[in-house]
């Protein structure tokens, strides 16, 4: 066994809401505190001092520092599976282009998908493995990736793949997600339908088969895919047993709507949901994760973070990363800034990065400091926690540990 310690303080954020605001007088911490750890689950944790008289024995990691260990945090959105760039599409956004002429111009999703097609299997694990790098070194080890750049059968494929190979090699914990519905391709002759149904036929029987995913995602927008047809795609889907999952009221509301309706695992993005959707989101079970970075990526407005938490509902924060909308790929960042111009509180941001996050992916024992829970956590060289998110990202972890392994 081994005993990580002394910690100056453990923000556990045990014993916290699933649901709805937290304040930070309900945090949980362990001042010079010490976690036990073995056969990567974490087995006790408490004051230093008695962990050290309770384990005589235990293999002791001591931390000389100021430190602050919080849960590894999780990023339950991105799409980290690409290859290309979309600078000039960035680039002609911000100099006044509409959606419309950047996708003329050869930009926007297709763009993407044409490069993604090209790229060999290799490629596309490269690409991960040096993102999630990226990810590790802000403390995450538990990352969504969505297909959606291939659009056609063996590309889809080829993503999900590339995602698999990398989760077998890696210390961190990836979960896939087929997002085959993110547009209607431009080679694909045949209405949306035809094209949800040729899906349904040809590509999710082999998924599941091949157990590439167990979750699926569309994009309901007005520019993808409308609600009767997501409707008919996520209730095959649901049967053919997939958690779903909505790319929800980026634009215009209603995907957020249909995804309570449908009991999805979560709605995504919400940067247009009003106060239908937030009372919907509220009142189900449903996980509503917003996409700070997509707002900055693109210049739109923030989801209604504050009053989704204020009305009850299950919030999570995500990165989004992708070329289009949100290329940054720094959670810590995006979550900082969504807090201050909402007012959202550092437990509320920090719940939403862990156990939040986790409980959107189905995941059991991460997000939390506890008895029992996978050893992810990190430790940062401070005295005070709330140094991490007045940092606005600048303050990386100094240790990363994901199941019972240092990472960093
Ligand atoms: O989550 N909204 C749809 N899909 C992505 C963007 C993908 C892209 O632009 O490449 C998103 O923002
Ligand atoms: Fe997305």
């Amino acid at each position: 066994m081994q005993l990580i310690g002394p910690i100056t303080q453990i923000v556990t954020l045990r014993g916290l809401s699933l649901r709805g605001s937290v304040s930070d007088d309900q945090l949980e911490i362990i001042y010079n505190g010490g976690v036990c750890v073995s056969d990567k689950n974490i087995v006790d944790v408490g004051p230093y001092s008695n962990l050290r008289k309770k384990y005589p024995n235990a293999r002791i990691t001591e931390i000389h520092s100021p430190s602050v260990m919080l849960p590894a945090f999780v990023d339950a959105h991105t799409h980290i599976c690409w290859a290309g760039t979309r600078a000039a599409d960035f680039a002609m956004r911000n100099a006044g282009k509409s959606y419309l002429e950047i996708a003329e111009s050869g930009g926007g999703i297709w763009s993407t998908v044409t490069q993604t097609r090209l790229a060999d299997q290799s490629e596309l694990e490269n690409g991960i493995i040096n993102r999630s790098k990226k990810l590790i070194e802000q403390g995450i080890t538990t990352v969504e990736i969505k297909s959606g750049y291939g659009l056609d059968i063996q590309t889809e494929l080829k993503m999900l793949q590339a995602i698999k190979n990398t989760a077998e090699r890696s210390d961190i914990r990836f979960i896939s997600t087929c997002l085959a519905a993110h547009i209607k391709p431009h080679d694909f002759t045949g209405d949306q339908t035809a094209y949800l149904r040729w899906l349904l036929r040809e590509l999710l029987p082999v998924v599941k088969a091949e157990t590439l995913s167990r979750r699926v995602d569309i994009f309901t927008e007005r520019s993808a895919f409308d609600i009767e047809n997501s409707w008919m795609y996520l209730d095959a889907a649901r049967s053919m047993g997939f958690d779903i999952t909505i790319h929800a009221d980026q634009f215009s509301p209603g995907g957020s709507i249909l995804a309570c309706k449908l009991k999805a695992v979560s709605a995504d993005h919400l940067e247009a949901s009003g106060e239908a959707e937030i009372k919907a989101l509220a009142q189900s079970d449903t996980v509503a994760i917003a996409l700070p970075g997509a707002s900055l990526g693109l210049g739109e407005p923030f989801a209604p973070v504050r009053k989704l938490l204020d009305k009850g509902a299950i919030v999570a924060i995500a990165s989004d990363w992708n070329p289009g909308s949100a290329p940054m790929g720094n959670l810590i960042a995006q979550a900082s800034i969504l807090a201050s111009y909402e007012k959202i509180t550092s437990a509320e941001i920090y719940a939403s990065l862990t156990y939040r996050a986790a409980h959107a992916l189905r995941i059991n024992g991460i997000g939390v400091i506890d008895f029992g829970c996978s050893a992810d956590f990190q430790l940062y060289e401070t005295d005070d926690h709330r140094e991490i998110l007045y940092h606005q990202g600048q303050m990386l972890p100094s240790q990363v540990y994901s199941k019972g392994i240092s990472l960093i």
